[in-house]
């Protein structure tokens, strides 16, 4: 079956659920999952409850897709992602996407927690991201390409719409709440990466380090869909006077950035631009 045809069928069971069109789809990363509890919900669905959707099972990821609203917009939220790593093929990985699209969401937030490469970053930062580098090797897109998801070499010029960064950036100075900017690389993981990798990574231009949203954003740039990414920095990952990094460390600063996060992304919400 083709992957059009799953999303199709996930999306036609998440309907029978709860049947309001979401214009924004929004991925909750590692830590941040308290946003969708702002979320007036019309269902909560269990990831195991929704045809071909992939079932993760990391620490501090639900597991969940919540659908209702979001200051007032129609959302669909998922509470935790699964991971390349898991060992799932990044087709499986970008699914919930597709879905997404086929809900008829036409916006996606991606978030996640990132290691901080720039130097004048500090962890308990947020980050919202103009651009990314994928590193992981593979591509969501490998293999024959549908035509009824979108074209074979689907531009990446502005992955990040750059009207959405601004929004951003808008709604954090209103708010008080510092937002960096920068260049996303994408990693496989699950080992965290080397000073020497660290450092390779920082001198191509890279400010934030994180094993997700990159092949998501692939795949939403290939539906057409416009995109906003957003990083929590719980960790900073210089590769001078190397830092351990454990994932209870990232987890539990993530927690810590989480109201920020929270107040950003709701303000962000209901204000967006031609949404
Ligand atoms: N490296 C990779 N992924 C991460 C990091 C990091 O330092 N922190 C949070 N996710």
């Amino acid at each position: 079956m083709s992957w059009a045809a799953r999303a199709r069928e996930a999306a036609a069971a998440v309907r029978r659920q709860a049947g309001r069109t979401p214009e924004v789809a929004i991925i909750l990363g590692s830590g941040l999952s308290a946003l969708a509890e702002h979320v007036t919900a019309d269902a909560q669905i269990p990831y195991g409850a929704i045809p071909h959707f992939p079932v993760g099972h990391v620490e501090g990821h639900p597991g969940r897709l919540v659908i209702g609203t979001l200051e007032g917009r129609p959302v669909a939220v998922m509470q935790g992602r699964v991971h390349y790593y898991e060992g799932y093929s990044l087709a499986e990985v970008v699914f919930p996407v597709r879905v997404f699209h086929a809900l008829g969401a036409r916006l996606l937030i991606v978030t996640n927690a990132a290691g901080g490469l720039n130097r004048l970053f500090r962890a308990g930062e947020l980050m919202v991201i103009t651009d990314h580098i994928n590193f992981m090797g593979s591509n969501p897109l490998i293999g024959p390409n549908e035509e009824a998801l979108g074209p074979r070499f689907p531009d990446m010029v502005d992955a990040y719409d750059p009207a959405l960064v601004q929004h951003a950036e808008t709604v954090a100075l209103g708010e008080g709440i510092v937002l960096r900017k920068g260049v996303y690389v994408a990693v496989s993981g699950p080992s965290y990466e080397t000073p020497a990798e660290l450092r390779m990574m920082a001198r191509w231009g890279a400010d934030a380090v994180g094993m997700s949203t990159a092949h998501e954003v692939i795949a939403a740039r290939h539906l057409g869909m416009r995109v906003l990414g957003l990083s929590a920095i719980t960790d900073m990952a210089t590769g001078e006077a190397p830092a351990h990094v454990t994932h209870e460390d990232v987890i539990a600063t993530a927690r810590r950035i989480e109201p920020a996060f929270v107040r950003l992304m709701r303000r962000i919400v209901a204000t967006l631009p031609g949404a």
